[in-house]
Formats: C-alpha cells, structure tokens, sequence
C-alpha cells in the first residue's frame, strides 16, 4: 500500500509544495512572528503525502518484530481488514443481529434505524462486534460460538486497523454461528458467567505507552465504562508484567480478573459478548458519540482514583502553595537527547520552578511515575512516548512538546497537540531549530535531510524515523528556553481551583 502510494506521488505537486513553502516561508518573514511561530519553512505536506503520514502516524516502537521484512510481507493481509469491512456493510440489510437475544427474527418494526450488525468498524481504526445469546468462547482456538447468529464474522480486537505492522500480532478471532442442531454441537460450556464478556488484545505495539493509551486503553474505557464494573475482561496477547502495570486501572473497570484468553482450555460461557472497542480518535474520545457523553476527562479522573493522584489542578503556586510550581523535564537516554539538561533544569530553578529530570521506560513503577507527574505543573519533553504521561497531568497544567527538526509538525500535532486541550492540559509547542539540532553535525546544510524534509518523509517511515528521530539529539537555546518556560508560567492558573466534588 505504501509502496504503491509512493510511486504515485506526481512531481507537479512536489514543485506546487516548494512554491507554497517558499510563499510561506516569506509570509513568516515578513510578518516579524516570534521564531517558534515561524519554525517550518516546509510548507504543508500535500493530501497524499498526508494521507501516507497519517497511516504510519506511530511512536518509536521497539518492537522487536516490527522488521521491514514483516512490513512488506504484511501489506498482502492489509486489504483483507477493510475488505471484510466493505462486504459487511453490504450486506448488512440481510445480516440480522440479536442484541436483545433469544428472538430469532426481530419483527421489522416500521423503524428508521436499520439494526447494527454484529462487526462494524467504529472508524478507520477498529472493528467491534457485539452479540447475545448463547455465547461460548473456546479461547485457545480463538473461537466463539454464538447462537444465534447470522453468518460467520473473523476479527482482530485492536484499534490499529489502518497499520499493518501493528496488526501483524493481533491474534485473529472468529465467531461461529451455532444452533441447537449444529452436528457437530458445539463444546460445552466449562465456566459460566452471569456478566458479559468484554475481548480486547494488547498484541500490536503493547509496552510503548503511547500506544497502551492510544491503542487499548482509551478504546477499553471508552467501551466498557458503561458495563460500571460489570464485565469480565478476556485479553488475547496477555504479558504478565503489561496486565500487573495497568490492574489498577482495570479495577476500575472491572470487578474481575483479567482472563488470559489465549492460554485457557476452559470454555467460558456468556450472555454477551464484545469483541473490539470502540474508537474514535487519537488520545482521545468524541463525547458527543460516546455513552453517557463519556470525555477523555473522565478517563483523566478515571486514572487519578486509580493511582491515587492528588491533584486535580495545577498552580503558578506549586502543589504547596510554596510560589515554586514544578517543572518536570522527562528526559530520554537514547535518541532525542537533551543535550543540555543540566542546563535547561538551572535555567527554570533560577526562574523559580522546582525542577524535577525523570526518565521513564518499560520497567517504571506506573503508580510511582504517575505521582511524579501529577505533582508537576510544567513538563517539558522532546516528541516520544514519555509524553503520554500527560495523562496524569493535573488540569491546567502546561505540556511543551519539543519538537525536533525535520518537518515533524503534523505527527506531533495528532500524537500530542490536538490530544492535549481535551485533556484540559494547556499545550506549547518548542521547534527544534537547525542550530539546536545534532543534525547540523551531520550533515551538510546542501544535504537532503536539513533542506528538504518532506522528501525524506516521502520515502516512508523507516526514512523518517532513522533520519530525525532515531538520529537527532537536541541543544535547546537557554534564552529560548527561558522565554518559553516564560510563557508557560503565564498560562497556568494563579492559584489551585477547588477539587472537584
Ligand atoms: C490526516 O489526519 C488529520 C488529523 O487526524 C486529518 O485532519 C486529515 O484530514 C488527514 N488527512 C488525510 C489525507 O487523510
Ligand atoms: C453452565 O450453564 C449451562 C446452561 O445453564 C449448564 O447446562 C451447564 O451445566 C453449566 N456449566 C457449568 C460448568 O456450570
Ligand atoms: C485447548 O485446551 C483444551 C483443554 O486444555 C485442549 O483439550 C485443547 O486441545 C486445546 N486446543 C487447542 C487448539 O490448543
């Protein structure tokens, strides 16, 4: 898909999107705008481009199956995903589902609405199905019998539909239709459940908190929030260490266990099963088409009674009222580097901001960091999944997003910018210039990587990522700096508001 998207790409619109950067690019200049407002001199990328970008839209994953082999040999199972979705919405009229179970055909009351069916894609992204009755899931074969049920359905529980690579290591589910004269009958229940049954997968890119969020958790709220506790969790792809990370925020969901679905000989029985969640948008929900009108605010306040987080406002004030509002700067060991850590944290103690460097991966303590950034009012951090932890920053607090060269605006825009005002966190963007970036060691000023971004991010995402974020270190500018830790300062709030009741 990708390569043949490449191959598309027409050269008048290359040189219609030089001319339109170099327009803007004087329109920058000429309108005397502070720097940062003024950072990419690439223009906009065109529909196409865009369109390539927004399906490779990941973080730095490193997953250790996520190779370019397995990329292209995955493209051939790519189309099967939306292809499946086309047909069922064809035939959707004659798909006949049971949500209210046991009827075997619903009278066709002279209602408008036509019946959901059983698997529909909720968008781009992700494929749920729904169903009650007799449900029997036979894990280890990834099975589940349904009756009734119209025809059979095959899924993946991941909202990550539009990417290949991620859904490579989703184990595929099937429902099969049954009825009380299916030869051979189906295996008998060994469990029964009185609650319904809710299938999700944590395969794809689990372990990169960006993708825990944006992938399986917001969706798992999202869908499941309504059942108030009420549900039991089947989890295909299930690592120890993930589920132990995440229990406290599933007790909030559920009050069971987590069921390994892949690794269970039992045959677990239900009234009602959901396969897939619901999503809607990146790191984040659309209340006005979620139940109950559910925000990503709530999911915020759904994580602070998790963790036990205290703070639901940050404060020019700090978390004491001491005048010192603290400044987190998640920092990074590996690429996209803060050169000058040291620096940058005396630039904001000297500016009155209790600084506090942390750098989280894989093996944090989640209940630990999350503490660490409910407790701060500014944090501060280059483009990568650290930044996810915005989730527990307390309202009002301020996110920079620094972001390195390389015309990366439009990824850190859906990743974090768009994502950050729902989350009632008020967002700054800090743009790597030329001179702040290792690059410039690098490479020649002539060279493609520093005089055309946009056509290095032509060349796919492996080009994009090796060239500016596997290989980029940053410098910030100190006075820079300042001036930015500056205005955030003025956009948090004068003093703590009231806990909510
Ligand atoms: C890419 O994603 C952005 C943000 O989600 C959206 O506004 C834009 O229309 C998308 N572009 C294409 C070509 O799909
Ligand atoms: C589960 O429920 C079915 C139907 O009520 C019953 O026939 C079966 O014996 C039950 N199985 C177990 C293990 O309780
Ligand atoms: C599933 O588990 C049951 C019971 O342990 C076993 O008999 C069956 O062979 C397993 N099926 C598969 C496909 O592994």
């Amino acid at each position: 898909m990708k390569a043949s998207l490449r191959s598309r790409q027409e050269p008048r619109r290359v040189s219609n999107g030089v001319i339109i950067a170099a327009m803007l690019l004087s329109l920058c200049v000429l309108s005397i705008v502070k720097a940062r407002y003024c950072s990419t001199p690439f223009g906009k990328p065109d529909d196409q481009l865009q369109e390539q970008m927004n399906s490779s839209i990941r973080m730095e994953t490193d997953h250790p199956a996520a190779t370019v082999e397995e990329e292209q040999e995955d493209e051939e199972d790519v189309e099967e995903a939306p292809a499946t979705a086309a047909k069922a919405s064809t035939t959707s009229a004659a798909a006949a589902v049971v949500s209210g179970a046991g009827k075997k055909s619903p009278k066709p009351k002279s209602k408008s609405k036509p019946k959901k069916q059983t698997c529909y894609m909720t968008s781009k992204r992700s494929e749920r199905c729904e169903a009650a009755g007799d449900i029997r899931v036979e894990g280890n074969a990834s099975l589940i019998h349904i009756n009734p049920l119209s025809k059979s359905w095959k899924t993946k529980p991941y909202a990550r539909y539009h990417d290949p690579v991620a859904m490579a290591h989703v184990r595929e589910f099937t429902l099969k239709p049954f009825s009380s004269s299916s030869s051979p009958p189906p295996p008998a229940c060994t469990k029964n459940h009185s609650v319904p049954g809710f299938l999700f997968s944590n395969g794809g890119f689990s372990g990169n908190l960006y993708h825990d969020y944006t992938d399986v958790l917001i969706p798992l709220f999202l869908t499941t929030r309504s059942f108030r506790g009420e549900v039991r969790f089947l989890l295909s792809g299930l690592k120890p260490w993930w589920v132990t990370k995440f229990t406290p925020l599933f007790r909030q969901l559920t009050n069971y266990d987590v069921l390994d679905v892949d690794n269970d000989g039992e045959i677990h029985c239900f009234p009602r099963i959901v396969v897939g969640s619901t999503f809607h948008k990146d790191m984040g929900v659309d209340p006005s088409k979620s139940p109950g009108g559910v925000s990503v605010v709530d999911f915020k306040r759904t994580l602070r009674a998790a963790f036990d987080l205290p703070r639901a406002s940050a404060s020019r004030a700090g978390a004491r009222g001491d005048g010192k509002p603290r400044l987190l700067i998640i920092s990074r060991k590996s690429s996209r580097r803060f050169l000058n850590e040291k620096e940058m944290a005396a630039a904001g103690a000297a500016m009155g901001f209790q600084v506090r460097i942390a750098e989280p991966d894989q093996h944090t303590d989640m209940a630990t960091f999350a503490r660490l950034v409910n407790s701060a009012d500014v944090m501060v951090g280059v483009h990568g999944a650290g930044l996810t932890n915005m989730v527990f920053l307390p309202a009002g607090a301020v996110l920079v997003q620094v972001v390195p060269f390389g015309g990366l605006e439009w990824l850190t825009r859906v990743t974090f910018k768009e994502p950050a005002a729902d989350m009632e966190v008020r967002y700054m963007d800090y743009n790597v210039q030329l001179e702040e970036s290792s690059l410039l060691d690098q490479y020649p000023r002539s060279h493609q990587v520093l005089a055309d971004p946009y056509a290095v991010h032509k060349q796919g995402w492996d080009a994009l990522k090796t060239a500016y974020l596997d290989k980029q270190n940053v410098r910030l500018d100190l006075d820079r700096f300042r001036a930015t830790l500056r205005d955030a300062l003025a956009l948090l709030p004068p003093a703590a508001a009231p806990l909510p009741a």
